[in-house]
């Protein structure tokens, strides 16, 4: 008799953290998404300031330890008034968040920025200047000043800056090698960005990225500071293929360049390691504002997904397919209320209804 394998062996796991705010109504729509294509496993994991209320600590070495052991990790998001505070000792649901990061060694964070066309218009910026805009950015997740030291005293406050060169290299290879596969404009291109006029670690950064470059010949290398960038991202985000930067930057940069496809409430994320699961989150976070009314807009979430099956799982198959059922239902006119403008043939959604159109679509 052949040996049997244990009950759904083979079906991926995926470590589920809802998080605060709107996060558990936007991955309880991940789940029905997912459900639909068939074949996950879900463990529930605390994060956040749920898992602050459950025993005081944002993320558990339970929890983490959970996460390593699942195939990947789907996010919500954390965060939310509750928990906010200036006191230095008081626990933050984001120290939930940069603890997983930096616990499973995700230094690569992928965004990626292209408005899909049923949105070109639910942008403030012009169809004109976004029309054509594919670009990616490329974050480093584990280093810089989110990972300094910090002090504080009376009146005085330090977050260090740190980055070695080795943390540059391994995330500007991740850049070119993007740039390379997407092959934009025949050769791809990475525009790093930093503030090398001004800060230590910036100009350490510009060297290593150009060192890194120089390994990829046949992708073009251009270096811009920081404010120029965040001004030519709404100026012309066409020029931009990969953009590759520092953590905060990185932050900064991707909010700004999200309303370029509509909403802060359409961007995904991968946030990738050498090895084990991914973390896979939108970018936008857990809006308290709206949370429990069911209209939080899923579609982020659902792009997240997609990124997870196709970087995470190595289905990219299931990627296409969640990708396209999601323009689909825009394109069907449904819009959650963050993206609705009242022009013609747009019809409002909730949650629910987004949910159902996508899976309908898929
Ligand atoms: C993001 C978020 C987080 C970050 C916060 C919640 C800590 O803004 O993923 O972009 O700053 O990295
Ligand atoms: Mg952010």
């Amino acid at each position: 008799m052949p040996p049997t394998m244990a009950p759904d062996a083979d079906k991926p796991r995926i470590a589920v953290l809802a998080g605060d705010g709107i996060g558990p109504e936007i991955v309880a729509a991940a789940r029905l998404l997912l459900d639909a294509l068939g074949g996950f496993e879900y463990e529930d994991v605390l994060i956040g300031g749920a898992s602050i209320d459950a025993g005081g600590e944002a993320l558990t070495a339970d929890a983490l330890a959970a996460c390593r052991g699942a195939d990947a990790v789907l996010l919500g998001a954390v965060g939310g008034p509750k928990w906010d505070s200036t006191d230095p000792d008081a626990p933050r649901p984001e120290q939930g968040l940069l603890g997983l990061r930096k616990g499973l060694g995700l230094y690569a964070n992928l965004r990626p920025v292209k408005p899909i066309p049923a949105l070109l218009d639910a942008s403030p910026l012009r169809r004109s200047r976004i029309e054509g805009t594919d670009l990616l950015v490329v974050r480093e997740l584990t280093g810089g000043i989110y990972f300094g030291r910090k002090e504080r005293d009376a009146g005085t406050a330090v977050d260090e800056c740190v980055y070695t060169s080795a943390e540059v290299e391994r995330i500007a290879t991740i850049a070119f090698a993007a740039a390379e596969r997407r092959g934009r404009g025949g050769h791809g291109r990475v525009t790093s960005v930093d503030k090398a006029n001004v800060l230590e670690t910036s100009r350490l950064w510009r060297e290593v990225v150009g060192d890194v470059g120089r390994r990829f010949p046949q992708v073009e290398l251009e270096h811009l500071l920081v404010d120029n960038a965040a001004m030519q991202i709404v100026a012309e985000p066409t020029r931009f293929d990969v953009i590759v930067t520092e953590n905060m930057f990185g932050d900064i940069l991707s909010d700004e360049a999200a309303m370029i496809t509509g909403s802060l409430g359409m961007l995904p994320s991968a946030s990738l390691g050498d090895s084990g699961p991914g973390v896979f989150e939108p970018v936008h976070g857990s809006a308290p504002d709206i949370a429990g009314e069911g209209v939080a807009n899923p579609l982020a979430t659902f792009l997240s997904a997609a990124m997870m099956l196709r970087h995470g799982l190595g289905d990219g198959d299931g990627a296409d397919r969640i990708e396209h059922a999601v323009g689909a239902a825009l394109g069907a006119g449904l819009r959650t209320a963050d993206l609705f403008t009242g022009a013609a043939g747009e019809r409002r959604a909730d949650t629910e209804a987004m949910t159902a159109a996508v899976i309908a679509a898929l």
